[in-house]
């Protein structure tokens, strides 16, 4: 494995797994949870080292347990999770620092953890005062080391200035869409300029042809989902790619032994 190092000063995988759908009945984002930690048991034994998760996805709990069963040790875990902000249908959301401060504490019990690697705000919700108040509460649990990196998820260059000029301590990373036709590339450039470390979400969903990127591949005897993957690494983005299956969850960790060129780099 790989890593990147964030502003705090900790290092975080390159390469994590994404869970939205874990846990759920039908392999399904929105299908009903059941709590199962199969998904988590089997891309701890594929290698992974980094879950991310959110309260939204209902699966938190799932996520620590699996964690737990698996034997592997809390302290070999690097976790993400997300404070729910925007609730779909809901366009009047007004987040306050006491939301903030029960959201995390609810996030530590289900996760069963004492300590959380790095925790997002999930979405912008539009409101850069009540943003900058929420933020405050996540800097301090920061600066008592129960949250060891902050960032936010969703950010758009103009969601981040007001930010970044209301903090004392900067997000340490940007979780955004990252994938083929859809690279985001200002958003990332912005981040890597200000020390935010961009994560790619979705990064092997999308519509664009994966034929030429396949071609890639096949010079490197790499599948297009690997080839997408290489590319977040060599941009210095972090990327949680997230599978149902044992063999596409090693798959997708087998991207540090070839290197994409410049041209090829421009061509995906
Ligand atoms: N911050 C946000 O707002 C936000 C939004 C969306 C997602 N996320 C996070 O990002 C994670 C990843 O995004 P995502 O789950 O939407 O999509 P994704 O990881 O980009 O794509 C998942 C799909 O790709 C397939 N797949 C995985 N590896 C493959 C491989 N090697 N070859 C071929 N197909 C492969 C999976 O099928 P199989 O199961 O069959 O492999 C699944 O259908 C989420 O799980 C979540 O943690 C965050």
């Amino acid at each position: 494995m790989e890593y990147f190092r964030l502003a705090s000063g900790i290092e975080i995988p390159a390469v994590g797994s994404g869970t939205n759908s874990f846990a759920k009945v039908k392999d399904e984002v929105g299908s009903t949870y059941d709590g199962h930690t199969d998904e988590v048991i089997s891309a701890i034994r594929a290698g992974y080292r980094f879950f991310d998760t959110a309260e939204s996805y209902g699966n938190e709990e799932a996520i620590g347990n699996g964690i737990i069963e698996s034997r592997i040790g809390r302290e070999n875990i690097f976790i993400s999770t997300k404070m729910r902000t925007r609730i779909m249908g809901q366009d009047t959301a007004s987040w306050k620092p006491e939301d903030a401060v029960s959201a995390i504490e609810r996030s530590l019990a289900k996760l069963k953890t004492e300590y959380i690697d790095l925790y997002l705000i999930h979405m912008p919700w539009g409101n850069d005062r009540e943003t900058a108040e929420v933020w405050k509460v996540l800097e301090d649990y920061f600066e008592r080391g129960v949250l060891r990196a902050i960032g936010v998820s969703n950010f758009t260059i103009d969601d981040l200035r007001p930010l970044m000029d209301s903090c004392r301590i900067r997000p340490m990373v940007d979780q955004i869409k990252i994938a083929p036709g859809r690279w985001n590339e200002d958003t990332v450039t912005f981040c890597q300029y200000n020390g935010i470390v961009p994560m790619a979400w979705g990064p092997l969903n999308f519509d664009t042809d994966r034929e030429p990127i396949q071609a890639i591949g096949d010079r490197y005897g790499k599948s297009w989902a690997q080839v997408v993957l290489r590319r977040d690494f060599q941009n210095g983005i972090v990327t949680i790619p997230k599978s149902h299956s044992f063999q596409h969850q090693k798959d997708n960790l087998e991207i540090f032994d070839f290197e994409l060129t410049e041209e090829e780099l421009r061509r995906i």
